[in-house]
C-alpha cells in the first residue's frame, strides 16, 4: 500500500525532471542564454572590417539580426576581458551593475532618422554592464 501511494509521485516527478534536464541541455541556464545574447549584441572581437567605408554599423546590425535597435554598442575586446568586469576588472556601482576599471574600445551605433541609417562613434571608455552569476548579461548604453 505504501509503495502504491509513493509511485504516482515518482511517475509524475520523473518526466518533469527529464523535461527540465532536456530544457537545460537545449538552451542552457538563464544566465548562459543572456550571456550568449550579450555576446551577439555587444561583442565584436577582433573588430570586423566594414564592407564599405563608414558602413560598419549598417553591416553589423544586419549581420547580428538586430537592425532597428535605436542604439547598440559593440565592444572590441575578448569575452573573457569583458567577463572580468563582473569580478576583479570592475567596481560595483549599483545592484548587479559594474563599471570597468580599464577602458574598452567600443563602437556605438545610433540610428539617425534623418538619414535613415546608422551613424557610428568610436570610443575608448569605461563600460557599465550588468552581471548575473559573474557573467555579463546587460550593456548599459
Ligand atoms: C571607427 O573605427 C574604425 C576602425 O578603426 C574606422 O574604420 C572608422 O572609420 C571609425 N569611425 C569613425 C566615425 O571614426
Amino acid at each position: 500500500m505504501a509503495m502504491a501511494m509513493r509511485r504516482p509521485h515518482l511517475r509524475l516527478l520523473l518526466p518533469l525532471v527529464l523535461l527540465a534536464a532536456c530544457l537545460a541541455l537545449a538552451s542552457g541556464t538563464p544566465w548562459t542564454r543572456l550571456k550568449n545574447r550579450f555576446r551577439k549584441h555587444h561583442v565584436d572581437f577582433p573588430q570586423s572590417p566594414a564592407d564599405f567605408p563608414d558602413n560598419y554599423c549598417e553591416m553589423m546590425m544586419l549581420k547580428r539580426g538586430i537592425y532597428g535597435t535605436f542604439i547598440n554598442t559593440f565592444i572590441h575586446a575578448p569575452m573573457r576581458s569583458i567577463q572580468r568586469v563582473c569580478s576583479v576588472g570592475g567596481i560595483h556601482i549599483s545592484t548587479g551593475l559594474r563599471k570597468s576599471i580599464f577602458h574598452f574600445t567600443v563602437t556605438t551605433c545610433r540610428y539617425d532618422l534623418q538619414i535613415d541609417s546608422y551613424v557610428e562613434e568610436n570610443y575608448s571608455r569605461h563600460i557599465v554592464i550588468g552581471c548575473w552569476n559573474r557573467l555579463p548579461v546587460l550593456y548599459v548604453e
